[in-house]
Order: structure tokens, then sequence, then C-alpha cells
């Protein structure tokens, strides 16, 4: 069992920011990506959109053998968690509950600041959380479309880029939060511009980092943490375009990365 793979999926390429994470914390696991690209953005889509692709999606891991799946996609998780928890026999791992526990513990003034996808904002997911922990919190949000597409374009850092951060930041700022959480893992390729934009005073918290740590908690819990050989990482999309690779590529550091095409039709 240990040398099964961990199953990785979200929208498109910002699940990777979790995968980056796992990749220092636990270098040995083998990794199996999904990124849904031709069905992106999933902030967009409703409840049982969303609650339909993550069953397929981690129905088609499974067909490799995942022993684990993290769900890198905070839209997702607020989406379809509970559901895909109920039914699929293996655990499952979403991302907004370990932010949330980080976020609680580095706020002093009790402001927190949540930036994520329409859906994720709407649904209240985070909110929902921050209160149950800790309802003396006062949380302030906004949704952001336009950063996805940014991401997946590799304008990690261009004028366009901090243009609309700061639109998109600026009630946070009034609202003087001390704390902001990346609630998109798109998002965590832009911590550079939205860090300038919000000042140092104000911590940002980016899932992934715990989301892999809880990763790392669960497969150690459950004794199938492998520590050992090679790591084997496979990447598949949905949508494989030149502008896709090109941001895989850059994001892994890699020039070799191979990424595998499957059609809509394949996931059933
Ligand atoms: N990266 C995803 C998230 O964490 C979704 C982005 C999108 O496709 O809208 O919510």
């Amino acid at each position: 069992m240990k040398e099964q793979p961990v199953g990785f999926l979200d929208s498109g390429l910002g699940g990777l920011s979790v995968v980056k994470e796992v990749k220092k914390l636990l270098p040995r696991e083998n990794i199996e990506y999904f990124a849904d690209n031709q069905r992106q953005p999933y902030g967009e889509k409703n409840q049982s959109e969303l609650t339909k692709f993550t069953f397929q999606i981690i129905s088609f891991l499974l067909k490799k053998k995942i022993k684990i799946c993290v769900i890198a996609c905070n839209t997702a998780t607020a989406a379809s968690l509970k559901k895909v928890r109920e039914y699929f026999s293996i655990p499952i791992i979403g991302v907004i509950q370990p932010a949330v526990q980080d976020a609680i513990k580095k706020t002093l003034n009790k402001k927190i600041g949540i930036i994520a996808t329409e859906f994720t904002t709407k649904n209240g997911a985070y909110l929902r959380e921050i209160k149950k922990v800790a309802p003396e919190i006062k949380v302030f949000s906004n949704f952001c479309p336009k950063f996805v597409s940014i991401v997946e374009a590799g304008k990690f850092t261009a004028p366009e880029t901090y243009e609309v951060a700061r639109e998109y930041l600026k009630p946070l700022k009034d609202a003087q939060i001390d704390t902001l959480i990346l609630g998109c893992t798109h998002y965590s390729f832009l911590k550079r511009v939205i860090s300038d934009i919000m000042g140092s005073g104000v911590i940002l918290i980016d899932p992934s980092i715990s989301t892999s740590l809880t990763l790392k908690e669960v497969l150690i819990q459950k004794g199938i943490s492998k520590e050992e050989g090679e790591s084997k990482e496979n990447y598949y999309t949905t949508g494989l375009t030149d502008k896709v690779r090109k941001t895989a590529k850059i994001i892994l550091n890699s020039d070799n990365i191979a990424i595998q095409r499957v059609k809509l039709e394949e996931l059933g």
C-alpha cells in the first residue's frame, strides 16, 4: 500500500501549489495529478456540477490505484468533500479545514480576510469553519475571478496582475485584516503580488502548506507513508494546450513534464 500513489485534483494548475509543498515534505511519495482544464473555471460552476466532476475525477484516480486523495481545490472541497468522503473508502483530504486552523492561530486582531472563487465565497465554507472554532473572529471576503486565468497564463507578477489585485484587495485592506487566507489554490502563485499590496503587516495563509502537513499526518497515522525509493509522477489534463504545458513547466521547474490528455468521455 505504501507504494501506491497520492492522488491530487484541481480545475487546473492551481493544485500544483499543494504538489510542490508535498514534494518538499514527502519527497518519496508517488503522485497522480489531475487538472480539469477543459471545464475550468470551477468557481463559476454550481454545486451539482462540481460534485459530479469531483466524483468523476476521484473514480479516474482510483483506477491509478491511489491510496489517498487530496482535493487540491477549494471550490471542489467546498462543494463536495462531505459527499465524496461518505462514498469512497480511501481517505480524502480537503484544503479548507487545514487553512482555517492555521489562520485562527495566526490572527492577533481577530480580523481574517478570505479571497477565493465566486463559488467558495458564496458557499460560505470558510466562514462556517471559522465561526465553528472561533465565533468572535470577524471575517471579510472577496472573490477574484480573473486570478485563475492569470495564473494559468503564468502571469505571476505582470503589471496587469498588480492592477487587478489592487482592485480585489482594496476592501480587505480597508477592513484592516491582519491575516489573509488564499482560499483558491491558484492564488498561491500570486503571493508576491498579494503580499506587496497588503504589506508586511498582513500574514498570508497558504492552504498548500497546511494541507501538505495534514497529508503527512494522515499517511503516518495510517502507516501508509512511502519513505524509500524514487518518486514517480503522472500528470493528466482534460484540456492540454501549449499554455497549460508551458505554465506547468514553469511551476514544476522542469522541462520534462509529460502531461497526458484525458478526454471527458473517458471520465464516464
Ligand atoms: N483552484 C481552484 C480552487 O482552489 C479553482 C479555480 C477555478 O477553476 O475557479 O478553488
